[in-house]
């Protein structure tokens, strides 16, 4: 049987191995998906040795995205953008290739699920982390007209921005400030991705950086409403959405890359959502 694991620390609270069980259940693929806890300074030889022993793929989350990029012999453009790789895939020559699906899943989730066009639409994303930079090559594909990028760190937004004017020339523009450059500034879509929600906590933003009819999502996701969720309800957001759409897409992009198959996401976000999964 084959077989595939995601590799983390912490790692029990992981819904991958559930998620990608639906959908090798949906698809009549047999397959068997674990979990791996790693200690910090054993990446590596832990991946080599999962594919050693016949592994055929690996699902990669904190704090290992960045360890993994570098480990990758081969690396897909959105990977090479963002710097760190959450999918591993054996290749056939025994090399280990690199990819990121974070940044399909998010756009997927919204446009896919959600219905948002983001053509001509103002986005606002809000970090700097290994989130922000793993979605921000696929938002601005989408054909949306400018992209501010916000950190409390001022100066890790500017370099994201730089950055993606860089070798990505051609996209959408970006542009990076401080959380205190938003002031008079007005979005129809702000995305969270900061760790600000896991202290329960919202980045201190304007009140009224949302446009009348816009939207928020928050890449964090819960049992409840998650602090930013609830930032958007109470400041008139047409649709406030949490990650767990994202969570379950991200896993899809990674399974059609392993097995040639896209999976159906909707029913098995709405197991995740019942709480059944
Ligand atoms: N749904 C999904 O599939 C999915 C996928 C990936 C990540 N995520 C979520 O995305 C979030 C970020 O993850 P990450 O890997 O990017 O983390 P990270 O690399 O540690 O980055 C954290 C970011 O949050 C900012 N931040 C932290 N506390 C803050 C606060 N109190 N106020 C304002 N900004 C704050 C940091 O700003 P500074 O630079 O100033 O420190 C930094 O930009 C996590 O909640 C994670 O669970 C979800």
């Amino acid at each position: 049987m084959d077989r595939y694991a995601v590799i983390g620390n912490p790692i029990a609270h992981s819904k991958s191995p559930r998620i990608h069980a639906e959908f090798a259940r949906q698809t009549g693929q047999d397959l068997d998906y674990g979990r791996i806890l790693c200690a910090p300074d054993r990446f590596a030889e832990t991946v080599h040795a999962f594919f050693a022993e016949g592994g055929r793929g690996l699902n990669v989350t904190v704090p290992f995205k960045e360890a993994a990029w570098r480990l990758a012999e081969e690396r897909s453009p959105r990977a090479e953008a963002a710097g760190a790789v959450n999918t591993l895939i054996g290749l056939a020559d025994g090399r280990l290739r690199g990819d990121n699906t974070d940044g399909a899943g998010l756009v997927r989730d919204l446009a896919g699920n959600h219905g948002f066009a983001f053509a001509g639409r103002r986005v606002l994303l809000l970090g700097a982390g290994g989130a922000a930079r793993g979605v921000l090559r696929p938002l601005l594909e989408t054909g949306l007209a400018g992209l501010t990028i916000a950190n409390r760190t001022a100066e890790k937004a500017r370099e994201l921005a730089r950055m993606v004017a860089g070798p990505a020339a051609g996209l959408g523009a970006a542009t990076g400030c401080g959380l205190d450059g938003l002031v008079g500034l007005r979005f129809d879509l702000i995305v969270n991705a900061t760790s600000a929600g896991l202290g329960g906590e919202v980045p201190p933003i304007p009140d009224d950086c949302l446009a009348p009819g816009g939207w928020t999502y928050d890449m964090l996701y819960g049992d409840r409403p998650t602090p930013f969720c609830l930032w958007g309800q109470g400041h008139g957001a047409a649709k406030a959405l949490d990650g767990l759409g994202m969570l379950v897409e991200q896993a899809a992009e990674s399974f059609r890359l392993w097995r040639g198959l896209s999976p159906r996401t909707a029913p098995v976000i709405a197991l995740l959502r019942a709480g059944q999964a």
